[in-house]
């Protein structure tokens, strides 16, 4: 199967001596309009290598170039070599391509025997999965799927806020003014409620964190009564997230959160120790990081208890014997990045070589249009409720636009759920952003909604036809431009895909099925598909289904769902 940009690399190759086909090929553009031709290589940075101008270049091997079956005419404009595609051959690969290759294409088997961490979520314990959360689990949740799409063994994680001395606190005032049964009615709010009546007390009565610390050492110390009130604070918790990923169709391989290191972190100090790494500062255990240009990291509190960054550094040792990853990825907000920079140094300063293979993919705030998130003002907007929310605003948009669009409540689940996931993965990801209901919701412009419903017009199309649908058709009823623009664009989807990994950014894949659906209802607005002519009826079909088909594999890799109907 011929690969135009393989084929044109080639012919280029053989008038420029000096680069490699790979470098040309990475060079190869897309022209601003079809006039100009399908695609353009720039002569720019051969002027050294060849002393003439980009000009005179371009015009010389546009002459020199020949024409073939693949391309049909190559001219000079302006210092880029143009080419024209046989439009015919573009449509008979890509089609046939994703018609056989179905729920495989875009997929690739590049990481194969690699192991790939993704550690997303990680929410805390007795504390709200709020709409702030929503960013790593839907981001972490993306990459994964982008990831084992190229073949890579991927294993997800969710490192649970399940530790710290905030479960001493937990545990006094739970004693002191906690009742049962109304904490398991409601555990996070009432959880919550507790813990910030914890604060207000104790800051006219000091002691009482006294208090929180000895319950903190007692967890630590295996005693009984306070592993047994963790454990419950965390098995309710944790059935609170698990509506919310439920709702999102998220899973994880692993809940190996903070409180499953705390065994692990006596063999870690005691390493740091043996390689010289530890120091005593004010009482404290400290390891020194300013060869780093860091601040020093806190391994060990005076009284001996320990600290998040302890956890990640005892984490990642046990990740790399458990997993032997070739990459562990953590998504977590951009006011960790100086965690993250003193734990992958203290991991370099041990002497392990994979400190290069831990990577801190960071994120921007999310916003409520009415002002910012504080979990201490009490306005927290509870991630669950804004996807009921969005399920129901949908509902509402649905029943007015089509009544009778099959299962109702699943479907504006879907597609409500679904805005608001595709609304998160839609800006590069540093990008701090507000959260409206408006812009998420609509059916119009460059949302979630508008994706879906490109996705199901193409069903509905292929049900009013009722056909069978296949690739062999006769390929140049699919060489005008409209056809032309959405083959292209779904050519380009495994080389989109490899982007985004690259980057560790998915949204590359939103705009490339936002690329492909505004190509395709351009196509869909100007050529009616169910035609008479049985044979362009054919083609047409096919290359529906083609955008079908690819559309829903892009959904799908963005942790979206793709309804039929809606
Ligand atoms: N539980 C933390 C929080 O909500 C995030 C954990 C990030 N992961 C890590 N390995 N430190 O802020």
């Amino acid at each position: 199967m011929t690969d135009f940009k393989d084929v044109i690399s080639e012919s280029l190759k053989k008038e420029i001596e000096d680069m490699t086909v790979e470098d040309i090929k990475s060079l190869i553009e897309v022209p601003p309009n079809k006039e100009m031709g399908d695609y353009a290589f720039p002569c720019f940075k051969l002027a050294k290598i060849f002393r003439k101008s980009p000009n005179l270049i371009a015009e010389e091997m546009a002459q020199k170039i020949e024409t073939t079956d693949s391309i049909t005419k190559v001219i000079n404009l302006g210092g880029y070599v143009n080419f024209f595609v046989n439009k015919d051959e573009l449509a008979k690969k890509v089609i046939r391509q994703v018609l056989s290759e179905k729920e495989h294409y875009g997929k690739s088997d590049t990481g194969k025997g690699k192991n790939v961490i993704v550690e997303f979520s990680s929410p805390n314990i007795a504390k709200p999965f709020h709409i702030g959360h929503i960013r790593t689990t839907v981001i972490g949740n993306a990459l994964y799927k982008i990831y084992e799409s190229q073949g890579y063994n991927t294993i997800r994680i969710n490192h649970l806020g399940d530790y710290g001395t905030q479960f001493g606190k937990l545990i006094v005032a739970y004693k002191l003014w906690g009742d049962r049964e109304v904490i398991e009615k409601n555990p996070i709010q009432e959880l919550l409620k507790l813990y910030v009546r914890f604060h207000e007390e104790a800051e006219e009565k000091p002691e009482m964190e006294d208090e929180a610390r000895e319950w903190f050492s007692k967890l630590e110390n295996e005693d009984e009564e306070a592993k047994e009130l963790w454990q419950w604070f965390r098995d309710e918790s944790l059935k609170e997230f698990q509506r919310v990923y439920d709702l999102l169709d998220i899973e994880f391989d692993s809940l190996a959160g903070e409180s499953f290191y705390s065994d692990k972190m006596p063999a870690v100090i005691e390493e740091l120790k043996e390689k010289g790494l530890l120091q005593e500062s004010k009482g404290a255990m400290i390891v020194d990081l300013e060869d780093e240009n860091l601040p020093p990291a806190l391994i060990q509190k005076k009284d001996g208890s320990t600290l998040y960054i302890t956890r990640d550094i005892t984490a990642g040792i046990y990740r790399k014997k458990t997993y032997d990853f070739y990459k562990c990825i953590y998504v977590v907000g951009s006011q960790q990045i100086l965690h993250f920079d003193q734990y992958f140094a203290v991991i370099k300063k041990m002497g392990y070589p994979w400190y290069k293979d831990l990577i801190h993919v960071p994120f921007g705030m999310v916003a409520l249009e009415e002002g910012t998130l504080s979990t201490r003002r009490g306005r927290v907007v509870f991630l669950e409720d804004v996807l009921n929310q969005a399920a129901e605003k949908t509902k509402e948009i649905i029943l007015e636009k089509n009544p009778n669009a099959g299962d109702l409540d699943e479907i504006s689940k879907d597609v409500g759920v679904g805005a608001v996931v595709f609304q998160e993965l839609s800006n590069s990801r540093i990008k701090d952003y507000t959260f409206s209901w408006d812009r998420t919701l609509s059916f119009e412009g460059e949302t979630g909604p508008y994706v879906q419903y490109t996705h199901a017009r193409c069903c509905a199309v292929e049900r009013k036809a009722n056909e069978e649908i296949t690739s062999d058709i006769d390929y140049t009823l699919l060489s005008d431009e409209d056809a032309s623009d959405v083959l292209k664009v779904i050519e380009t989807f495994n080389k989109s895909i490899l982007l985004a990994m690259s980057k560790n950014e998915p949204h590359i894949v939103t705009r490339f099925v936002l690329d492909l659906a505004q190509a395709f209802n351009k196509f869909y607005h100007n050529s009616p598909i169910l035609v008479d002519d049985p044979e362009l009826r054919k083609a047409r079909l096919a290359l529906v289904e083609a955008t079908r088909q690819t559309l829903e594999n892009g959904l799908k890799l963005l942790g979206m769902k793709a309804p039929k109907q809606m």
